[in-house]
């Protein structure tokens, strides 16, 4: 039988509860497909972690995870430390030291769900963002100098580099090609960002020409956000900087229905690093403990992950266990229901195994 080793890290928040429930449906899947094994290892790391011991994983954290297959992250973020800490501290930590240059975000309206747009079912909201997730506007390139005096500065340099480009554009130019609509919208500014988003422009041109099945257009990102609002079915897979498609890709979930659902991956395409799966959601300290964090982004990321691994069957098993689910109704409060987490993960649960009690 297949093993797949697997670090969960919880993180803080919401994390913990999330990732126990993604675990939970892991396991069931596990036992009703049989066919492989999850050696889940799980990490503290997180704020409590550098509350501890002044950081937000040990020195050699990427050491004692570089050999597995996956990453299982919750997510980071507390009310007492600064957020550029645990972000850089881990989560960004471990996607810069894996190259996880591909960060794989799948939009769609779920079976039950309903938009905030009017008249946007299944099948008019159907969205794969790839972001950029190893430099442009998150490089870490930047500095401050004349602390606390009124001539301060500071500088935050995004760089664009010809193959970070080109490599996040032939990745997502060959997702586009894989989806039948075979349409790809590459977002940009570059009429007012005039060196690194031109040369973004340059080389997405130029790879499109190795892809003469895709169709595929530009958006500036200011006019890309009415777009996804008043026309979101003339969209399909979409490829966008690391800050541009941030925002977008939240802009994306909410207009899917809830933060809460929102899946991400973080993918090192050449397998030369293992690759990480997590909700989109921070660590949402506003219901931590309440037992009502929607894990359905945990479980839909849990399908990137098996997909990943090679796992069709399980990812399409799970995938569907999701979509009765939320088409019976049993939902979370951010999605206007009264589900509790465990709930929602006694029924997808139920619905892996094929059981109706
Ligand atoms: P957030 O995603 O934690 O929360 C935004 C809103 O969505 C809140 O109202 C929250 O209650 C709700 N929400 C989020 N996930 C939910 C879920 N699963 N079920 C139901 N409701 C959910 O974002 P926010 O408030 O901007 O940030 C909180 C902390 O999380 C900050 O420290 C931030 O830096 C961190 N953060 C971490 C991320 C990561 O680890 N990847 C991503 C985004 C934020
Ligand atoms: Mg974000």
């Amino acid at each position: 039988m297949k093993t797949y080793r697997i670090a969960a890290i919880p993180g803080d928040g919401i994390g913990p509860e999330v990732i126990g429930a993604g675990l939970t449906v892991l396991q069931a899947l596990e036992a009703r497909e049989g066919s492989f094994r999850l050696d889940v290892r799980s990490f503290d790391w997180g704020s409590d972690y550098y509350r501890r011991t002044g950081a937000m994983m040990p020195p050699d954290g990427l050491d004692q995870i570089r050999d597995v297959d996956a990453i299982f992250f919750g997510a980071v973020g507390d009310p007492a430390i600064p957020d550029d800490v645990t972000l850089w501290g881990l989560r960004l930590a471990i996607c810069q030291g894996f190259d996880q240059y591909a960060n794989v975000r799948p939009t769609r309206v779920l079976s039950g769900l309903q938009s905030p747009l009017r008249d946007c079912g299944p099948g008019a909201l159907d969205w794969v963002i790839v972001r950029e997730n190893s430099e442009g506007e998150y490089a870490g390139q930047g500095g401050r100098s004349h602390r606390g005096h009124p001539e301060e500065v500071a500088t935050e340099v995004a760089i664009f580099t010809r193959v970070g480009i080109e490599r996040i554009m032939r990745y997502a130019f060959a997702l586009a090609a894989s989806r039948p609509r075979k349409r790809l919208t590459v977002v940009t500014k570059s009429n007012a960002q005039r060196y690194g988003l031109v040369l973004w422009d340059e080389v997405a041109a130029a790879v499109a020409r190795d892809f003469p099945a895709v169709t595929w257009d530009k958006m500036l990102v200011d006019a890309m956000t009415v777009r996804m609002v008043l026309s979101p079915a003339s969209l399909d897979t979409v490829v966008a900087t690391n800050l541009h498609a941030d925002i977008l890709s939240d802009l994306a979930a909410a207009l899917a229905g809830s933060i809460g659902i929102a899946p991400t991956a973080n993918i090192n395409p050449e397998r030369r690093f293992p690759s990480m799966f997590e909700p989109i959601h921070g660590s949402a300290f506003a219901i931590v403990g309440k037992g009502i964090a929607n894990p359905v982004g945990t479980f839909w990321t849990a399908v990137q992950m098996l997909d990943h691994l090679g796992e069709d069957a399980a990812a399409a098993r799970l995938m569907t266990a999701i979509e009765t689910v939320t088409a019976s109704g049993i939902l979370t409060p951010d999605l206007g229901g009264t589900a509790t987490t465990a709930s929602v993960t006694e029924a997808v649960c139920r619905a892996i195994s094929g059981r109706n009690d």
